[in-house]
């Protein structure tokens, strides 16, 4: 998800990993971000069945792009690896708040309650829009040491995995959007052709 987001942020009071990495931007990143119209971004992911070294390379590689481009999440389909792995950072300010590493994700509940937020993407840089989604979520997943953890998450948190996770599917927060005279112009204003949205059905 892309920066701007962290306007609406709370803290981000869970996010815990042993990758230690700068968060400065830095000019040429590792790993290349696709954009909306890029196949790559429709592409399922597949699970990990090992988390290894390699995993934690990709994740390190994940978030220094992110990092660079000023992103609070990654999902791996993003840099064009069809791998279940999503990376998170709502606190780019403080060097020392370690990013969030989730792999094979999997929500296991949601609320019932929706809440409305405005969302954007590294993929689809400039556009942002409203999106509605569950307040909160609880979820399963393995971290970067592949232990199986389970997490509760609200507010921007469970925005921003939810976003990640679509991705996970091939699917972007512009499918998404229910007000569509807003997206058309939004899309068009950022050099993006709305034949790439898949309205859902
Ligand atoms: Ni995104």
């Amino acid at each position: 998800m892309a920066r701007s987001f962290a306007q609406l942020a709370r803290t981000a009071e869970k996010t815990k990993s042993s990758i230690i990495i700068s968060k400065e931007p830095i000019e040429t990143p590792p790993l290349e971000i696709h954009t909306l119209g890029d196949k790559v971004l429709r592409q399922e992911a597949r699970r990990i069945s090992k988390v290894n070294e390699e995993t934690r390379d990709l994740a390190k590689d994940m978030l220094q792009s992110m990092y660079s481009a000023k992103g609070i999440g990654l999902a791996a389909p993003q840099v064009g690896i069809h791998k279940q792995l999503l990376v998170i950072d709502l606190d780019l300010e403080t060097p020392t708040t370690p990013p969030l590493v989730l792999i094979n994700p999997e929500i296991t509940s949601c609320s019932a309650t929706l809440d409305t937020y405005e969302e954007g993407c590294l993929s689809i840089p400039g556009v942002y829009l409203n999106v509605i989604r569950p307040s909160s979520i609880n979820l399963s997943y393995r971290d970067e040491m592949g232990r199986p953890k389970k997490m509760k998450a609200d507010g921007l948190l469970a925005r921003c995995i939810q976003h990640e996770m679509d991705h996970l599917n091939g699917v972007l927060f512009v499918d998404l959007v229910n007000e569509q005279e807003d997206l058309s112009r939004a899309l068009e204003e950022h050099g993006f052709d709305k034949k790439d949205v898949r309205i859902k059905s």
